[in-house]
């Protein structure tokens, strides 16, 4: 059989597979044939990249617009101050042919700070708020890497909305709020740090004032945004930006220097591959430890037949194998995972088939029993150590190339720390490392100390950008969150919904979620708590508890045989999804 014709047999086995699986109702809550769809967490952003793909950029310049208007109005989540992990597959590339890559521009340890500092320091508050949490941001490395190689359209092009945005000003939405009131007693306990952190009080929460609607203008950022258009990443690394960065840490006592901004590199990997039946993950290798976590929980899921519906409650045994399934992948998280530049990483090992084969037997057994183990029967073989800060972006475009990208700078409004006349907040990712060995971080993570701050390592992260591939190669889905560990459980079961229940986007990402993460020992579920399958859980041995928000997702799926495209963004952050004009 020629290569045309069995490849044309294989699209019309996937569209009959996927009729059969959409029936009984439609798949799209926003669709479009033609011309590619982006979803963020703020609504501008993905206007910003959908203007790009109008613009006829692809689905990389759409990325790169959508992360630069989120630096703006998601000041709290994401931004040129911080780091993140871009996954891109590309289709018969014009200059690259296919093209499937990882881009890790995660924030890297100063050279000033070592295993012992935040110990030497011995301040609680030191890897959290002020300079001395502040890592070496690696957002704009990463956004021009993947621009200049990637994409197709000019800086000016791409910069011009989160330019005009951060010019014109933007409204505060439910999310910068409750954000902002999150923030109230931190400041009310000590008003001295009123003058300390000046833009995030005054300009980024009104003076504890803000409301919804109220205008947050950051012409500062925009004129950090408009040397990087014009000078490219050396305007941020080793320019006027560069100067204002390290006079802005060293002023609130922090140790980063020209050289670790002079010396900051992206890396370029290969993802992780990991078939799951009929699907192809293509999932964030280390220092995420979201791509191994997630290709685990769906591998473990599709063993053990745990199908999870498209809407509501899963049944109560699929919820406890779910929750088992996590517990596994977060105890490996600890055991095993840091940047694997520093520290073997047995990535391999870990999704090989004896590995997940035991693990589905004991939950195998688990579920046969009914009854949820001790932290310490998940094999972890000693103790090693809210959302706000995250955001995800999802694009696939009329070509059927796909990007997942999920930026962050930690907590919210990262250290609290701006850059002085530039107005954005840097990062305080050095929280991410374990900075005092068996001690939780502020997610309440246990990591091992081969996740320590050592000079140039890049701390470990739950950022879980994933694309799904069908047996063909053509991309499926793109998805991923934000919500510190709750990234790698809410991305997970937005998949499961959409790969397995056959949800649309908008369901899969609307529907309720379930949260393990095995220490703390306790099994969340968002309100309204489902009180039988609560109950059911804690009759197998689990604690349970609920927490307002499990993540917050942006998906896209695709139906390769039509192109068409079903996108949503997480209606828990306030997300937009926006298509292309043509
Ligand atoms: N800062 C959140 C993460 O990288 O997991």
């Amino acid at each position: 059989m020629n290569a045309a014709i069995s490849r044309a047999l294989a699209l019309i086995l996937i569209f009959a597979w996927i009729g059969a699986c959409a029936a009984p109702g439609p798949r799209a809550t926003e669709s479009t044939i033609a011309g590619g769809l982006v979803a963020a967490d703020h609504p501008l952003a993905a206007e910003a990249g959908a203007e790009m793909l109008s613009a006829g950029g692809n689905a990389v310049d759409a990325a790169v617009a959508t992360s630069l208007a989120l630096s703006v109005v998601r000041p709290d989540a994401c931004g040129i101050g911080g780091g993140g992990f871009m996954l891109i597959r590309l289709n018969d590339d014009p200059r690259h042919g296919d093209v499937t890559i990882a881009i890790n521009y995660r924030e890297t340890c100063p050279a000033g700070i070592g295993p012992e500092t935040y110990a030497e320091w011995n301040d609680p508050e030191a890897s959290r708020r002020g300079a001395r949490a502040v890592a070496v941001p690696g957002t704009i490395a990463g956004l021009m890497h993947a621009l200049e190689r990637y994409g197709t359209l000019d800086r000016e092009t791409v910069f011009a909305p989160a330019i005009r945005i951060a010019e014109g000003g933007f409204e505060a939405d439910e999310h910068h709020i409750r954000t902002a009131h999150s923030l109230m007693g931190y400041f009310d306990d000590d008003t001295t740090r009123r003058d300390r952190f000046p833009v995030v009080w005054n300009r980024l929460m009104l003076r504890g004032e803000i409301e919804v609607g109220d205008r947050v203008h950051l012409p500062e950022q925009a004129r950090a945004l408009q040397l990087i258009a014009e000078h490219g990443a050396d305007a941020f690394y080793r320019g006027p930006i560069a100067d204002a960065i390290v006079a802005s840490v060293r002023a609130d006592g922090g140790v980063l220097t020209h050289d670790d901004l002079a010396s900051y590199e992206i890396q370029e990997t290969e993802p992780v591959l990991h078939a799951v039946g009929r699907f192809r993950l293509l999932a964030m290798p280390p220092p995420s430890s979201g791509g191994v976590a997630v290709a685990q929980i769906l591998d473990l899921a599709d063993r053990l037949d745990l199908t999870i519906p498209a809407t509501g409650w899963p049944a109560p045994d699929t919820a406890h194998g779910i929750a088992e399934a996590m517990k596994h992948a977060f105890a490996d998280r600890a055991r095993h995972m840091a940047d694997p530049a520093f520290h073997d990483v047995p990535v391999e090992t870990m999704l090989a088939e004896p590995a997940l084969a035991r693990t589905a037997g004991a939950i195998g057994e688990s579920l046969d029993q009914g009854q949820t183990g001790t932290p310490e029967s998940y094999g972890i073989a000693a103790p090693p150590v809210t959302d706000a800060g995250t955001s995800h972006i999802s694009v696939i475009d009329r070509y059927g190339n796909a990007v997942a990208c999920t930026e962050t700078i930690n907590l919210a409004f990262g250290s609290l720390v701006a850059v002085e006349g530039f107005g954005f907040c840097l990062n305080n990712q050095m929280d991410d490392f374990t900075t005092i060995p068996g001690q939780a971080n502020a997610f309440g993570l246990i990591q091992s100390d081969a996740n320590l701050p050592e000079p140039g390592k890049r701390p470990l992260s739950s950022m879980s950008p994933t694309i799904v591939l069908d047996e063909q190669g053509e991309v499926i889905a793109t998805a991923g969150a934000s919500g510190g560990p709750r990234i790698i459980t809410s991305t997970a079961q937005v998949l499961l919904r959409g790969l397995q229940g056959n949800a649309t986007a908008h369901q899969a990402v609307s529907a309720p979620r379930i949260h393990h993460q095995w220490l703390p020992n306790r099994l969340d579920f968002e309100p309204p708590e489902s009180d039988p399958l609560a109950q059911a859980m804690r009759e197998r041995g689990h604690d349970t508890g609920t927490r307002e928000r499990i993540g917050a997702v942006q998906a896209i799926f695709r139906d390769p045989a039509t192109g068409n495209l079903d996108g949503a963004a997480d209606p828990r952050k306030g997300g937009g999804v926006a298509r292309a004009e043509r």
